[in-house]
């Protein structure tokens, strides 16, 4: 959400921080604009919409060629997505101009407060406020890291500021509390950005900003201090991703690629977390295995995709561990005052790794000195920095909003987490972790299997592509499938969709469905007391009805087929690993029918991949 960039060296920095925002897009955005320093001057260019309007506004009137600019893409919160509204945001003297992430919430009382000296404001933001407080300041002669410094000690809430200031054309400022920075270090160039992927191209050499820092950038020079103006600490990495990562490599869609990158990224995430005896070896987990012993609950906290990977999670690690599970949507856990002690653990599952719900719950848990554990593919995002221990899922970059192969390399990574804690506790033996760890490690290639059989779901998409509702049922670790697959639709295709447990529906749901209507009905394996049996009860009670039913169940499985209209078979897993292939026909479903529909499926109206406000 908001996408930022700032350069400072001898390319055009227009057209480095245009390609960036091109990379960034992805985070979701309803306007952008760019602002460059030349001439003792700010010039600015923005537009609401996509980049490619701002691209027509720069062609009929071009930026100068200069070495220093920064951009935004803009995701509404104060203020429509309008061209006023878009940053930068300028000081009514002329002298800085600012993007900002996050959300400025006592905007409203400094905007009182500079109003009532005299400053007019050109926007409904946030935002401006600050850009007005750093004009202020510079133009009263302060040197402009400090005025940054004196500005955010002044901002309550979340935010990533970027500044130019007119008046010093080789330096450009950034200060970080509570939403992602990282600065990119080139050689006689630097860039500051929401994410890497905004200047991969360029530097694979990055340093993550702490929280409450300030970063003075030259193209020679990077000074980081904190918020009162000491020498701050900071974080160098390197990026182990390259450019190619973050392309689409022939694919339509990123969202399309992602789903077939599935197999590689299931794989390594389990690389090298499993000893040949099948045995787990996590060695990542800097929490003393004393202390997992002594945890008598977890919690799971997350937000949308990732939370359904940690329901999931829940049936796997409540039958390997015996600890009990609870799984919370982040944005509710604080507010409802869970109990949590010092011996509950608290996992929280985000790809992104910067989700401010998720952020802000894993920070009440700690306050409560529980442990937290974070799975998270980002790697020095700010919730794995926040967190006891992390667990990355390696899955690469994923840039198509709707997350794919972020959902089954959380799932993945869960299943280690929940087998190393049986293994630690004692509750399973090592013969029956090494079996279902073996399983675990055999599952990339089924899902490539999966992969290479979706055409009768491409067909699928074709035949429902004007359907108006859909529905999904499953049970047992088929349920949050069945949530999944609805959320992929609702996201993408903008379809009422709808996960049901598939014994629930007799209670209520059962009237939705009516004739001709698509239900998928995801089947558990046999052999798990009479949970495959109910199932396919299930399908003969909404089938009765009308239902077209599609039904994904493993290979072998003939009792099902006398009532799915269409059979979709998935490769023999247990139970508990079902998901890892079950999920992907209905990504695929999901993306297919929104291409159909012609909507733009890695950018879906409304939504944001890293939504860092609360
Ligand atoms: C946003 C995205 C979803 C994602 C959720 C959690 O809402 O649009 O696709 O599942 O955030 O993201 P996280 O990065 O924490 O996994």
């Amino acid at each position: 959400m908001c996408g930022i960039i700032g350069y400072v060296g001898p390319r055009v920095a227009r057209d480095v921080v245009l390609a960036g925002l091109r990379r960034m897009e992805y985070r979701g955005y309803d306007s952008a604009g760019v602002a460059v320093v030349s001439g003792g001057a700010l010039h600015v260019r923005k537009k609401a919409g996509k980049i490619a309007n701002l691209d027509t506004a720069l062609e009929s009137d071009p930026l100068p060629d200069t070495g220093i600019g920064i951009g935004h893409t803009r995701w509404a919160t104060h203020g429509g997505p309008t061209d006023g509204n878009a940053h930068p945001h300028v000081s009514c003297n002329g002298r800085v101009a600012l993007i900002h992430n996050g959300i400025i919430e006592n905007f409203a009382q400094l905007r009182e407060e500079l109003q009532g000296s005299g400053i007019t404001f050109a926007s409904q933001t946030d935002t401006e406020a600050a850009a007005q407080l750093l004009g202020l300041e510079v133009a009263a002669g302060t040197d402009l890291a400090e005025a940054m410094r004196r500005v955010c000690r002044r901002l309550e809430g979340a935010f990533t500021l970027v500044a130019v200031d007119a008046a010093e054309p080789d330096r450009l400022v950034a200060a970080r509390r509570n939403s992602p920075l990282v600065v990119g270090v080139g050689e006689g160039e630097n860039f500051v950005a929401s994410d890497v992927s905004a200047f991969i191209e360029f530097t694979r050499f990055a340093i993550e900003l702490g929280q409450d820092q300030v970063v003075d950038v030259t193209a020679e020079a990077i000074t980081v201090t904190d918020f009162a103006g000491a020498p701050a600490q900071t974080h160098p990495f390197e990026v182990t991703w390259d450019l190619s990562a973050a392309e689409k490599s022939g694919y339509d869609w990123f969202m399309r690629k992602e789903i077939y990158e599935q197999p590689r990224a299931v794989a390594d995430t389990l690389l090298g977390r499993f000893n040949p005896d099948g045995s787990l070896k996590l060695d990542e987990l800097h929490i003393p295995e004393e202390e997992l012993r002594g945890i008598d609950k977890i919690i799971i906290v997350a937000c949308g995709t990732a939370y359904y990977a940690g329901l999931v999670a829940k049936y796997a690690i409540e039958h390997w561990t015996r600890i009990a599970c609870e799984v919370e949507i982040a944005s509710e856990f604080r507010y409802r005052d869970p109990i949590i002690t010092r011996t509950t653990l608290v996992v929280t599952l985000s790809q992104s790794g910067e989700t401010a719900d998720t952020l802000m719950a894993i920070r009440h848990a700690r306050e409560q000195h529980a442990k937290v554990i974070a799975i998270c593919n980002t790697n020095g995002a700010t919730i794995p920095r926040e967190s006891d221990a992390v667990i990355y899922t390696h899955a690469g970059p994923e840039i198509g909003v709707a997350s794919t192969k972020g959902f089954l390399t959380q799932v993945a990574a869960c299943y280690l987490l929940g087998l190393y804690l049986a293994q630690v506790r004692g509750t399973k033996f090592g013969d029956e972790i090494a079996a279902v760890m073996n399983e675990l490690a055999a599952t990339p290639p089924l899902i490539q299997q999966v992969l290479d059989s979706l055409d009768p779901i491409i067909a699928l998409a074709h035949q429902f592509a004007e359907q108006r509702s859909v529905l999904f049922l499953g049970r047992h670790v088929g349920y949050p499938v069945a949530l999944e697959g609805a959320l992929k639709l609702k996201e993408i295709a903008y379809l009422h969709a709808e996960g049901f447990p598939a014994g629930e529906l007799k209670h209520g749901p059962i009237a939705l469905v009516e004739e001709g209507i698509p239900v998928f009905v995801v089947v558990p394996p046999q052999g798990r007391d009479q949970l495959h049996d109910k199932v396919v009860s299930n399908i003969q009670e909404v089938r009765a009805r009308g239902a077209f039913t599609i039904v994904l169940a493993e290979e072998g499985d003939t009792e099902v087929e006398p009532y799915a209209d269409v059979l979709f078979t998935l490769p023999r897993v247990s139970t508990l690993l079902q998901p890892l292939v079950a999920t992907v026909p209905l990504q695929m479903f999901a993306c297919e029918l929104a291409t159909l529909k012609g909507y733009d499926v890695d950018q879906p109206r409304n939504l944001a991949k890293s939504v860092t406000v609360e």
